[in-house]
This record gives structure tokens, sequence and C-alpha cells, in this order.
């Protein structure tokens, strides 16, 4: 029978010993390192591409800027030769880029308001929505009023103020901030809260 020669207790078999387990901790620990750099990295990567449209609205308010546009939430609605001096009322679009969640969606309509031109340069802005419970208001000509279609509500085409006293509405149109710059109209458009007396801005 034959046996195979067993290695000499000594100082190198004592080394081999050792050095095993040592091998096998590295290994262990590089495949324990590059398996987190695999997972981490494409992890990183889908957060990026998730924040993607937040971090394009931010890029294209910080950086492309120019006027009162952007800055202090004014938004451009129309051209103030558009609008006759004491003319009536003219209904206009609010054009913003909106966010819903993590989604962008450039350009869309945000709300809606009347202009009305006093003069040279001066313009009066009113939101559409009725205050007492968020009806989009109609300009009636015939009557040189506002009037809302879901509770009869009426307001004056001059001041916003309400027309009728039997109006269910709590308090008059919400009047907007509005600046004229170089021939255009900027509004800063808000929204309020309805069914209240006094203007509380929507959170
Ligand atoms: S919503 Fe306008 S009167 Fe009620």
């Amino acid at each position: 029978m034959d046996h195979q020669p067993q290695p000499e207790p000594g100082p190198v078999q004592d080394f081999l010993n050792v050095e095993e387990p040592r091998r096998d901790f590295f290994t262990q620990a590089a495949a324990l390192v590059t398996g987190t750099v695999l997972g981490v990295v494409p992890l990183f990567a889908g957060v990026a591409v998730f924040l993607d449209p937040l971090r394009k609205r931010t890029r294209r308010k910080d950086g492309e800027s120019t006027g009162p546009e952007m800055e202090e939430g004014f938004l451009k609605v129309a051209a103030i030769d558009g609008l006759l001096q004491g003319g009536a009322p003219r209904r206009y679009e609010v054009i913003d880029d909106r966010t819903d969640a993590w989604n962008l969606f450039p350009k869309e309509a945000v709300g809606a308001v009347y202009l009305v031109r006093e003069g040279e340069a001066g313009v009066r802005a009113f939101n559409v929505k009725c205050p007492h419970a968020g009806c989009s208001v109609d300009y009636k000509p015939e009557a040189a009023c506002y009037q809302c279609p879901c509770h009869d509500s009426s307001f004056s085409a001059k001041d916003g103020t309400v027309a009728n006293p039997n109006s269910p509405s709590p308090r008059g149109l919400d009047e907007l901030d509005v600046k004229v710059v170089d021939g255009a109209i900027y509004v800063k458009y808000q929204e309020f809260q309805p069914g209240t007396s006094h203007k509380v801005p929507e959170a």
C-alpha cells in the first residue's frame, strides 16, 4: 500500500498553514468591494435619471432667467398693443411650466386672467376664478360686468368688486400684480382660497 509522503512539520509548513486563510480573506474582500461597486453605480445612475426633470427645471430657471419673468414669479401674458385703452376686458391664458410629482410639463396653461387697459401704460389683471367656489367667470359686454355661471355672482368690469349684493361670492375678483416692460404685460399669477372674505393665497 502506497503512502503519500506527509510534509515535514517545521517552520515552512507553519507558514503555509497561516497563509491559506489569509488568501481566502483577501479574495472575499475583493469580491465584496467589486459587488458593492457594481451595485451602487447603477443605483446612482438610476437616481440621477429619476431626478432629471427637476434638475433641468432648476437649471433653466437659474441659467436663463431674464427680466421680471422667473425672477419674481411674473409671467409674460400678452402684448400691451393687444388691449385697447378703455376697451373691454380680454381673457388670456397664463402659460408656465408645471411639475407633477417628478414629471415636468413645459409650457402648459396654469390659469387664466382678464386684462383691462387703463390709460397709456396702466393695466389691471383679475384671476378668472370666482372667489365663491372657483368657477370661471365670463365677461358680459351687454351688462359690462363679469358673471359667474355657477351661482350667479356678478362683478364690476371696472374694478372687479361685487356688483350685485345678492351675489354669494364673499369678495370681489382677485386682482393680481402687473408689470409692463418693453410693451409686454407680465402678471404675477396667484390663486387664492375660495369662500373667504379676504384673499388667502393657496399653499
Ligand atoms: S362659484 Fe361663482 S357664484 Fe358660486
